[in-house]
């Protein structure tokens, strides 16, 4: 991950939305196999591939705002939700709203995100919580993947907090998401599948079943682990092959150990950790024993409102101990990787999406991540388009 392989003085061409070759400028081949050319002077700016945002919940009700001024006065996220807040209150919200107000508040934060560099995005459902609201989700991420310019996976969140009515009844709900709602979720179709294992929220028992579906129904398994407790999640999603584990603000030893022999991707999510004071994702220590680190958003009402991948690389770099170098892999590269688009987008190669980002002038690459809380990003190309929405 230390290793960003760079071309200076270069030329980038792209043909139909794919880059199609780049270079030095000394072996620059000319126009004339070219017609109808296009040429954009990138002048001293460094061009990147796109962030590649590979854990969000971007399609959400309403935001959470007044829970953040509880939090403001003292209470802990932890607090907030066995008060009945937290994911339940976006649950309630999320009933409420039609699937075209839905569709267009996301539609116009997803446009914020490219702006900001994004170019390849996956969204879970999450906040439905009862089939027909999670279905409800389902519909509206189908929909943003028909309008969006850019590569969009769907994950079917299926365990994220425990409804009222099925109260101490946590492996029966389960059965009836399985039994009722999976079936139809298959035919309105998704990519991956999740689940919040947390010692308040889902157990061991309940990630492994999820596992076993994943397995059966051929859907990679992307899971939300280790966020303030290790309780055993880890060695499950190793055992059942999950494509990543994400948060994994905490790491025992023995997750570390277990990890090492069998590296799977771990999202860090640091603007979940700024945003809800926990600690931040060991990913130093991670990539110093081989383990394999992205970095994504976590755009979502409760405990990341922001979908700003900048921030997230800037704070990578600030919190994580990574460097540049590390954090532009693990934003482009490590997340195509964590949403199975690794050939499509997430790094300048030819065949790929020419979807990339074009800096302001800049002396160092450093310096993208330095100026934290803003963007120096001077324009996004998304299928070879400059994207202007
Ligand atoms: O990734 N940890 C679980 N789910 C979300 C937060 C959900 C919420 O608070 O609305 C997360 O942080
Ligand atoms: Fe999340």
């Amino acid at each position: 991950m230390a290793l960003l392989p760079q071309v200076e003085d270069a030329w980038l061409a792209v043909e139909d939305g794919i880059i199609v070759d780049f270079g030095e400028m000394i072996d620059w081949p000319g126009i004339s196999d070219w017609s109808n050319l296009t040429i954009v002077d990138a002048e001293e700016g460094f061009v990147l591939p796109t962030w590649c945002d590979s854990h969000t919940h971007t399609v959400f009700a309403k935001s959470r705002a007044l829970e953040f001024e509880d939090k403001i006065r003292g209470m802990s996220y932890e607090e907030v939700a066995a008060r009945g807040g937290g994911i339940l209150n976006s649950a309630a919200a999320m009933a409420e709203m039609s699937e075209d107000d839905l569709l267009r508040d996301a539609l116009s934060r997803i446009s914020r995100m490219i702006k900001n560099g994004t170019g390849a995005l996956e969204i879970k459902t999450g906040y439905g919580l009862d089939v027909e609201n999670e279905l409800k989700m389902l519909r509206v991420i189908q929909r943003i993947k028909a309008e969006c310019p850019i590569p969009i996976k769907v994950t079917l969140l299926m365990g994220h907090a425990l409804p009222n009515d099925y109260k101490g009844q946590m492996d029966a709900y389960m059965q009836h998401l399985e039994n009722e709602l999976l079936p139809q979720a298959l035919e309105t179709g998704f990519d991956f599948i999740d689940i919040f294992c947390e010692r308040d929220y889902f157990q061991v028992c309940h990630l492994e079943q999820i596992l076993a579906l994943s397995k059966r129904h051929d859907k990679p398994a992307k899971i939300h682990v280790n966020q303030f407790y290790s309780i055993g999640g880890v060695q499950a999603a190793i055992a059942g092959n999950a494509l990543s584990i994400d948060h994994v603000e905490v790491l025992s030893d023995q997750d570390l150990i277990d990890l090492e022999k069998n590296p799977i991707i771990v999202t860090g999510l640091p603007a979940c950790s700024l945003f809800t004071k926990i600690p931040y994702t060991p990913a130093r220590v991670l990539m110093d024993h081989n383990v394999p680190v992205a970095l994504a958003t976590d755009f979502n009402p409760g405990s990341a409102p922001n979908g700003n991948m900048n921030l997230v690389n800037s704070l990578a770099c600030i919190q994580m101990k990574m460097t540049p170098e590390e954090v532009v892999n693990a934003s482009t590269q490590n997340g195509a990787a964590a949403m199975h688009l690794q050939h499509e987008v997430g790094s300048i190669s030819i065949g790929k999406k020419a979807n990339f980002i074009l800096t302001e002038p800049l002396e160092y690459l450093s310096e993208l991540f330095y100026y934290f809380g803003e963007s120096r990003i001077k324009e996004v190309y998304i299928n070879g388009q400059k994207y202007e929405a």
